[in-house]
């Protein structure tokens, strides 16, 4: 018997070829995870050449270092290479059957991207979305086809993290979720359906764990000394996972949680500082504390 809410795999819809939206680095990393495990075209969109130029040019370099580490064959290599593509135009989407946007983590910039989308797209291509903390409901309410939105949640580094989260909204259908799933297990992750509520399972509870951390920062420990205690206990320690996922980032899934639910989530003033100084680590190069931030953690 399917567990409640599992879809019917016989629904799920094959997919031939893949959009992005976005060339960051979350979504250069997913192109490389697509067109890896399911070998068809995976076109990357961005705002302009130079983003997409940068996108696709990350994502042949992580296929030549795969060659040079002898993990794919020279012919493999070079198909793979053949099939990731960069497009400013979303018109190149118009054959696509999953398409998946990781831009800017806001709302109203997602939904602004969906409707673009949908424009360019069949009425049966997914629309996923990556977001780590938004309403995958809300962010489908204005299209003409909101049963195709569905959360598809990746975690940092995507190559090695074996969690997918994926989302159902109030309106996607089981057809949308099916395909989900078995694009999903194509991906080779481990796939879960969770709620549409704010920040899912994972960075729910990591934002508990990252705003208590802050909390002790914010009271005068320093950032090594907390770091430190994680030796041995975590793969990363705090600061160094919240510079892998990014402090905008983290501090955005707080903010949500938040207003969510303002009595359990903790806002660090610091990392407030931290984003506004638009730091993207909390160490250096070297691995030592960024003194910049370091004098942005010491402000009262
Ligand atoms: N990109 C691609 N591959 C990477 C990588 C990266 N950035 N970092 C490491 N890897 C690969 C390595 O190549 C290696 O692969 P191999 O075994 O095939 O050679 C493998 O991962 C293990 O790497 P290492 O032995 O060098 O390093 P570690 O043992 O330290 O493991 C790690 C690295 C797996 C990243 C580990 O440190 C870890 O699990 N960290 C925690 C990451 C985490 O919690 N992520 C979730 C963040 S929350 C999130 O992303 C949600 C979002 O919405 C904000």
């Amino acid at each position: 018997k399917r567990p409640a809410g599992a879809p019917d795999r016989s629904l799920a819809r094959p997919v031939t070829k893949v959009g992005i939206v976005g060339a960051g680095l979350m979504a250069s990393q997913m192109a490389l995870l697509f067109v890896r495990r399911l070998e068809v075209p995976v076109v990357l969109t961005d705002l302009d050449q130079e983003r997409v130029d940068k996108g696709v040019a990350y994502v042949h370099a992580e296929i030549d270092k795969l060659l040079a580490r002898g993990r794919i064959s020279n012919d493999r290599a070079n198909r793979l290479g053949a099939l990731v593509t960069g497009a400013v135009d979303k018109e190149t989407f118009h054959d696509a059957d999953f398409v998946i946007e990781a831009v800017f983590e806001e709302m109203s910039v997602k939904k602004s991207v969906f409707a673009d989308v949908e424009k360019a797209v069949s009425p049966e291509c997914v629309l996923a979305t990556n977001t780590s903390s938004l309403s995958i409901t809300e962010m489908a309410a204005d299209l003409e086809h909101p049963e195709r939105v569905v959360g598809f949640h990746f975690f940092n580094p995507v190559a090695v993290m074996p969690l997918l989260e994926i989302v159902r909204g109030e309106e996607t259908s089981d057809a949308t979720l099916a395909t989900a799933f078995a694009t999903g297990k194509a991906l080779k992750k481990t796939t879960i359906l969770v709620n549409d509520s704010p920040s899912f399972i994972v960075n729910r509870l990591l934002g508990r764990f990252m705003g208590e951390v802050g909390r002790i920062v914010d009271e005068g420990t320093p950032v090594p000394v907390v770091d430190g205690a994680f030796a041995g206990v975590a793969p990363m320690p705090p600061f160094v996972l919240l510079s892998l996922v990014g402090p905008a980032i983290a501090l955005h899934n707080n903010e949500t949680l938040h207003g969510a639910f303002p009595d359990r989530f903790y806002v660090s003033p610091a990392l407030e500082r931290v984003v506004a100084a638009r730091k993207a680590s909390y160490y250096g190069p070297d691995g030592s504390l960024d003194p910049e931030v370091e004098a942005l953690l010491e402000q009262p």
